[in-house]
């Protein structure tokens, strides 16, 4: 395999994983910076014309792998891989963020969910290729209709 190197950290509002928003719906509107270390800056070059980059980033954080379990926001358990869960085999995470603007080896972003000093491992444009009316949302869709009906 390979060892990884961070690229960079996130400079993120959130210190503890209680003040990150979580349930069904979310958004996440939080804005924070990606900050690259300069011996990598030179690859951000023709960044900027993307309008939402692939952030993936470690959980170092986080303790233990759960294979399955019950997220927060729903009442029946999941395979790990069919959950976004911090305890994975590989501790590895993957956000969607908008890029706001480059400012030298610093990405200004919205839509971070990350605790502060989050080690990134990798940075790539993003390009959605799936449209809406292929893309399945398996346990979520539905843990979210059973929430409806509950309410
Ligand atoms: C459900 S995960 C989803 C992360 C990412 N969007 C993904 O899909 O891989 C987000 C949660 O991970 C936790 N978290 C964020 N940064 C972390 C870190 N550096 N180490 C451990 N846990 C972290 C927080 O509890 C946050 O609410």
């Amino acid at each position: 395999m390979f060892t990884p190197q961070p690229i960079g950290f996130v400079r993120s509002p959130y210190t503890g994983t209680k003040q990150i928003p979580k349930g069904l719906g979310t958004k996440h509107e939080a804005e924070g910076v990606l900050e690259i270390q300069p011996e990598f800056e030179q690859g951000l070059a023709d960044i900027e014309g993307f309008s939402h980059i692939f952030v993936i980033w470690v959980f170092d954080r986080s303790q233990g792998v759960e294979l399955v379990g019950t997220p927060p926001f729903d009442n029946r358990p999941h395979g790990v891989f069919a959950t976004r869960s911090p305890r994975r085999p590989n501790p590895i995470g993957l956000t969607v963020v908008e890029l706001l603007r480059r400012e030298g080896r610093m990405l200004h972003v919205r839509g971070v969910d990350m605790l502060d000093g989050t080690p990134i491992l990798d940075i790539k444009p993003y390009m959605s290729s799936v449209p809406p009316e292929k893309l399945k949302r398996g346990w979520l869709a539905e843990a979210e209709a059973r929430g409806k009906k509950e309410v």
